[in-house]
Parts: structure tokens; sequence; C-alpha cells
């Protein structure tokens, strides 16, 4: 149970770090090459699909991760081991964040053609989204440096 525990918390997390990482180093330069009547809306779409799957990695990823933790009990766990719940924390509110805030604004942006403001949000998106691939890698780190 433990090791399915693991398993399934490493793909929730290679499906959201990947995912910010093909976004943020592929799709978005690739994308730089059309205009923005033709950007915005496909950024829009493509973040909105992927978006969906960050939602379930994080149900997952708390999950889990909460099983592991709980399944050892927070008095004997690692330092590393709290280090990632609380990163992990702040990941999340990160996320809603930028989906209720910033990609909302992009939607609103895209059906009233507002391509400035569009261009706006998308930057605000990737800022957050770069900040929580860092956060990601902290919380990595954590886990495997610090026990
Ligand atoms: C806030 C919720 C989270 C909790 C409670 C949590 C807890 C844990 C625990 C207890 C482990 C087990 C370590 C071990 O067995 O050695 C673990 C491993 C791991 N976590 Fe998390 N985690 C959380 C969030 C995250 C996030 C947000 C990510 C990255 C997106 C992440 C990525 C990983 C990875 C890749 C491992 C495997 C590391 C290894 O090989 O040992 N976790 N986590």
């Amino acid at each position: 149970m433990p090791a399915l525990m693991k398993f399934l918390h490493i793909v929730a997390a290679i499906v959201w770090l990947g995912g910010i990482s093909f976004m943020l180093l592929a799709m978005r330069p690739a994308a730089a090459a059309l205009a923005p009547p033709q950007r915005l809306p496909l950024i829009a779409l493509a973040l909105g699909k992927f978006f969906t799957l960050v939602w379930l990695a994080i149900g997952l990823l708390l999950l889990t991760g909460l099983a592991m933790l709980l399944g050892v009990g927070m008095k004997n766990a690692p330092a590393g081991w709290h280090l990632m719940f609380g990163i992990g924390l702040l990941m999340f509110a990160l996320f809603g964040h930028l989906y209720f805030g910033a990609f909302r604004r992009l939607k609103q942006a895209v059906a009233a053609t507002d391509w400035p403001e569009g261009g706006r949000r998308v930057g605000q998106i990737a800022t957050l989204s770069g900040l929580n691939l860092a956060l990601g890698g902290l919380a990595l780190a954590a886990v495997i440096f610090l026990v």
C-alpha cells in the first residue's frame, strides 16, 4: 500500500511539473510565432485542458502525500517530509490564485477579444507557474536530501 501511494504521488507530480515545463518551455515560445488573435485563444484552450489535469494531480498529491505522512505519524516523519507538506500547500494556494484570478481573467479577455489584457494575463500565469515549478523542485529536493 505505501508503494502504491508513492507511485500515484510521483505520477501526479510528473503530470503537474512536466506539464508546466512543457507549457513554459515549448508551448509558449512556439505560440509566440502566432498573432494575438490566434495565439491567445489557443493558449487559453490548452491551459484549460491542462488545468483540469492539475486539479486531479493536486487531489492525488494531497491524498497520497497525507496517507504516507500520517502512515508513519507526523512526529516520526523526517524534516523533508514536513517541508514537502508545507511547500505543497503553498503550491496548491498559488495554483488556486492563478486559476480563479489570472486564468479567469484570461478567458474573459479572450471572449472580449481584448488582446493586450489577454497578453498580460498569460504573463501572470507564466510567472506564477514558473514559481510553482521552482517550488516543486524545492519540495522534491527536501524529501530526497532532508531525511
Ligand atoms: C502537500 C501535500 C504533500 C504531502 C503531504 C507530501 C508528502 C510526501 C511524502 C510523505 C513522501 C514520501 C517520501 C518517501 O517515501 O521517501 C513524498 C514523496 C514525493 N513527493 Fe510529496 N507531498 C506533497 C506534495 C507534493 C508535491 C506538490 C510534489 C511535486 C509536485 C510532490 C512530489 C513528490 C515526489 C516526486 C516524491 C518522491 C520522492 C522520492 O523518490 O522519495 N509532493 N511526498
